[in-house]
């Protein structure tokens, strides 16, 4: 995720107070990194992919870009690869305006084609230049007299989340910002304002801090911060009194990146799903190919690892029901040694969230050896997966940081569900009334996860009743049995219990033998047409003694007959549940391995994106 500085004082050298403020903020990831200071009526700009390091020796320190006024940025690139010219700040064509920005403009694109009609030019892949030459537009529009008014502008043309800091060369000793979604927090303190994406860059220098309203605009000088509100009435803000250390600022408050980033799910599923409906539509620009390509596609192969894995899983449900397509799913590190067999015109799907890992990098290469087709659904722009496929499609879930995937699992369930419509509907699978339930049931889920979030106490106190536990079992069917998996990686990797997931039908066949008094089976039943199969399945585990927790829609009576313990889900579309009945297992596992001492965020054995065989 990207991190926002800016600094305006009197006597300090902005400079090194940015390189400072980025340095607090670098724990969120970031690809390439800048900063923009202002002196004398002239904006100097230096930036660069990579490190922070390489920024602070390219301004030595940040003395080599002179004045008290200026903003900063590491940048974790969405729009556009890791590069010089992508990396923030932009800046209007003489250098007169410049912008650091968070967050998604999902209109980016027309305005672009609007910007360039009126004799703009273009240097970038980025929404941030355009958000940067919009602003200029309108600045011109009031000849450059009213900073204001013209961000405000902006904020009531474009669309998406977003907070920004803006400089103009011709208002020394002011920084503007705005946000809508995406959080920025500013400070007044000992004669100098300050602003961030994250509290933890201003503790430093002050904890009365101010977290801007949404669609807010600030004005900061030296001497203090003006609010104004989304029509640019003024705005009378009361500061809050951070109480946290720097290292709980870092997790935002939360214990763990790990809970961090479960909450983080509905604010990704969103950014990682609203791009990509328009009208009513589900439109995948990325995704390169028309309607005739889709409809020539005659096989999907998904290859993955891990959690990433799973994902496949859930997609072979997904896509062969609405899309009618034949799913074939593979461990990418069985698929790259089996010699596989691979049908011309086909499609294969590389799930990754790091797009590094070398098994899955591995597959895509063997893949394109053989000619065929290649698609990564990747969390990291411009990763080797990313960069080798023949098109990518991007997660947006922001850098996740805790080794146990949470939300970037979440976004590729996302990137699924969009796909197989996208192809269902090109294939006249899907109708249009449809289309329409499935876009609203999609829209839904980030406040159906955040309605599940808030049952995290409950989840917490049923955990804790396993925290010794020596063997847990998930089982469910269709879909179920891939979230099944997914609940069961999740509780291994981070808690160190042992766990097995299996498709409910199968138990019997040998696995239930290892079923004793108090054994937890926990049980998915999400789909309707299934709901008395995976009775069944728990009435055989609780006949030995099973007790049985399930994971279920509101409204299933008929499982309460059974279950000792249930977890109800808000109803959504079939194909989509996976998305609801994951929150409550992340929970689950996250409260049992706290419980339990464990390191949450970075497990025992594990590595982050695994890039050795
Ligand atoms: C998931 O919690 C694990 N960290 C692991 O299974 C992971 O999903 C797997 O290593 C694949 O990683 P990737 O998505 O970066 O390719």
């Amino acid at each position: 995720m990207c991190g926002i500085a800016g600094y305006v004082g009197k006597t300090q050298q902005a400079g090194p107070l940015i390189l400072d403020s980025l340095a607090k903020m670098e724990y969120r990831g970031y690809d390439s990194t800048g900063m923009a200071v202002m002196e004398g009526g002239e904006i100097r700009v230096a930036k660069a992919p990579g490190r922070l390091s390489v920024l602070e020796n390219m301004t030595r320190g940040g003395s080599t870009l002179p004045g008290t006024c200026g903003i900063g940025h590491t940048r974790w690139a969405t729009h556009g690869v890791p590069s010089a010219v992508n990396a923030h700040p932009h800046t209007n064509a003489d250098n007169t305006v410049a912008i650091v920005m968070n967050g998604i403009i999902e209109n980016y694109i027309p305005l672009k084609e609007q910007l360039i009609k009126h004799g703009y030019t273009f240097e970038s892949e980025t929404d941030t230049e355009v958000l940067c030459k919009l602003i200029d537009y309108y600045y011109e529009m009031g000849e450059r007299k009213h900073a204001v008014r013209a961000i405000r502008k902006v904020m009531h043309r474009v669309e998406g989340s977003y907070a920004m800091a803006v400089i103009f060369a011709n208002r020394p000793d002011t920084i503007y910002c705005a946000r809508k979604d995406c959080p920025l927090i500013v400070g007044n303190a000992n004669g100098a304002s300050y602003c961030a994406s994250d509290v933890t860059a201003l503790l430093k220098y002050t904890r009365d801090v101010y977290y801007l309203d949404n669609q807010a605009v600030t004005r900061m000088t030296p001497d203090g911060i003006e609010f104004f509100n989304y029509d640019g009435e003024p705005l009378d803000m009361k500061p809050t009194t951070v109480e946290w250390d720097a290292q709980a600022a870092e997790k935002g408050g939360y214990e763990h990146f790990m809970l961090k980033e479960i909450y983080e799910q509905p604010q990704t599923v969103r950014e990682t799903l609203s791009p990509r409906l328009k009208d009513g539509n589900v439109v995948i620009e990325e995704l390169g190919m028309d309607d005739d390509e889709l409809r020539s596609v005659k096989k999907i192969y998904i290859v993955a690892c891990g959690s990433a894995y799973h994902v496949g899983m859930t997609g072979k449900y997904v896509i062969e029901g609405i899309a009618r397509i034949p799913v074939e799913v593979d461990l990418a590190s069985e698929f790259r040694y089996r010699d596989p067999i691979l049908e011309e015109d086909s499609l294969l799907i590389l799930v990754s969230q790091s797009g590094e890992t070398a098994d899955t990098l591995a597959a895509l290469r063997l893949a394109k050896e053989r000619g065929v087709r290649t698609l990564g659904i990747v969390n990291v722009v411009g990763s080797s997966v990313a960069r080798e496929a023949d098109n990518v499609m991007y997660t947006w879930a922001g850098p996740e940081i805790a080794v146990a995937t949470t939300k970037a699992y979440s976004c590729q369930l996302i990137a699924i569900y969009l796909l197989a419509m996208r192809f269902g509907i090109a294939r006249g699978k899907v109708s249009a009334q449809q289309q329409a339930e499935m876009v609203q049931a999609l829209k839904s889920l980030p406040d159906q996860i955040g309605i599940l979030l808030e049952a995290h106490d409950t989840i917490q106190r049923f955990a804790n009743r396993y925290v010794a536990a020596k063997d847990i079992f998930f089982i469910g069917r269709g879909e179920d049995y891939a979230i099944s998996m997914e609940g069961s990686l999740k509780l291994k990797e981070i808690s160190y219990i042992h766990s097995e997931a299996y498709a409910a039908g199968e138990l019997k066949h040998g696995t239930i033998s290892l079923i004793e008094e108090g054994t937890l089976v926990a049980a998915v039943s999400t789909q309707v047409d299934l709901y008395e199969k995976i009775i069944s399945n728990m009435e055989q585990v609780k006949s030995r003694g099973a007790f049985v927790l399930a994971i279920t829609n509101v409204g299933n009576t008929e499982i309460e007959k059974v279950a000792d313990y249930i977890i109800h889900i808000p109803v959504t579309y079939k194909y989509f549940a996976n998305s609801l009945a994951i929150i409550p297992l992340q929970l689950f596992s996250y409260y049992i391995a706290v419980a339990r001492g464990c390191d949450v965020d970075k497990p025992r054995n594990l590595a982050k994106s695994v890039t050795v065989e």
